[in-house]
């Protein structure tokens, strides 16, 4: 069983797509226990469309995630113009702080997905406060920047999109690092196929990409969903697929005492092992400031 908690506008979307691709039944959790009990009662009435038999239930009740395999957390608030980062980044890492807890009482043995951002520091909130193994406990940013990335790539070369193979690392926010040297299609190397100007243009658009659309609407729906339940499959089926999540580094890559995506293989432990490439100096370089971004957020957070 998945549990997801919160059930705003990413934690339903998520939960939806896991009973569409039929991965699991769902628990959705939210504070507000009506939205929660909404959600899955629309939901439920569109099983039989989609040929879902599990179930899917809603409350504010944490002990309904007992037993879950995978706990998937989006709770949190978002950003209003009166709010800075620091006071969303604190106010966020406190609600975290209360559902991981949450989490150890009734899901102990559970893997946990933390989506909530900024989902690098919240991953190592969560990992300090849960004292989970580093296997068991991980953040979703970067595989939804490699899937943008993706798109770019495939919308520049009008080529299927099925066909393109690329990774971001780094920090899932401005700081991310598109991985250029390693972007293939079918294998071949991105570098063959497109100009400096054409990658410049795309690692340009999958950094934007996520601010693009919150521009439009508000926030983002539909992709991180999805991305959500193909994570949540890697893990109860046990695929062993090779995705970038945000995990605390303890000497790989040179660096400790942060949680920040690289690539790993994702499986029925969860992060099954990290994989240390060997990075492009210029790589390396911007990969050494995004950390550097991220340990002075988590210096702001505890000051
Ligand atoms: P939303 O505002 O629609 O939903 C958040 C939900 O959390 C609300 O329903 C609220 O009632 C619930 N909540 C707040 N505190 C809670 C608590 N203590 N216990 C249980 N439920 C609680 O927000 P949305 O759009 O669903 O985004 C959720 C989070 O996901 C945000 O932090 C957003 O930035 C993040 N996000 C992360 C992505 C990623 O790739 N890591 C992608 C997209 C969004």
């Amino acid at each position: 069983m998945i549990t997801v908690i919160g059930a705003g506008k990413v934690g339903s979307a998520a939960a939806f797509d896991i009973l569409r691709y039929k991965i699991s039944d769902v628990v959705l959790i939210d504070a507000n226990e009506n939205l929660a009990k909404g959600e899955a009662l629309d939901m439920m009435q569109a099983a039989p469309a989609i040929e879902f038999d599990g179930t899917i239930r809603g409350t504010s009740d944490y002990r309904e995630m007992h037993d879950s395999e995978l706990v998937i957390i989006t709770a949190g608030i978002g950003r209003r113009p009166d709010t800075t980062r620091l006071d969303l980044m604190k106010t966020n890492a406190q609600i975290i702080r209360s559902i991981v807890k949450e989490v150890v009482k009734y899901a102990p043995e559970s893997k946990i997905m933390v989506v909530t951002n900024p989902v690098d520091v919240m991953t190592y909130v969560a990992a300090q406060e849960t004292g989970f193994r580093r296997c068991c406990l991980f953040g979703m940013g970067n595989i939804l920047d490699s899937m943008r990335f993706r798109t770019y790539i495939a919308n520049e070369l009008n080529v299927s999109r099925e066909d393109t193979r690329a990774l971001v690392i780094g920090e899932h926010g401005d700081s991310m690092v598109p991985l250029v040297e390693y972007a293939s299609v079918s294998g071949i190397p991105i570098t063959n196929l497109l100009t400096n100007e054409q990658i410049e243009k795309i690692v340009h658009l999958t950094v934007s990409s996520g601010a693009d659309v919150i521009k439009l609407k508000g926030s983002t729906v539909y992709a991180p969903g999805t991305v959500i339940a193909i994570t949540a499959d890697a893990i109860l089926t046990g695929r062993n697929r090779v995705m970038s999540v945000s995990t605390c580094l303890n000497g790989e890559y040179g660096f400790s005492d942060v949680s920040i995506g690289v690539p790993v293989v994702i499986g029925k432990e969860g992060v099954e092992k990290i994989i240390e490439l060997e990075l492009s100096n210029q790589t390396r370089e911007r990969f050494g400031k995004s950390v550097a971004a991220l340990k002075e957020a988590l210096a702001a957070l505890s000051s």
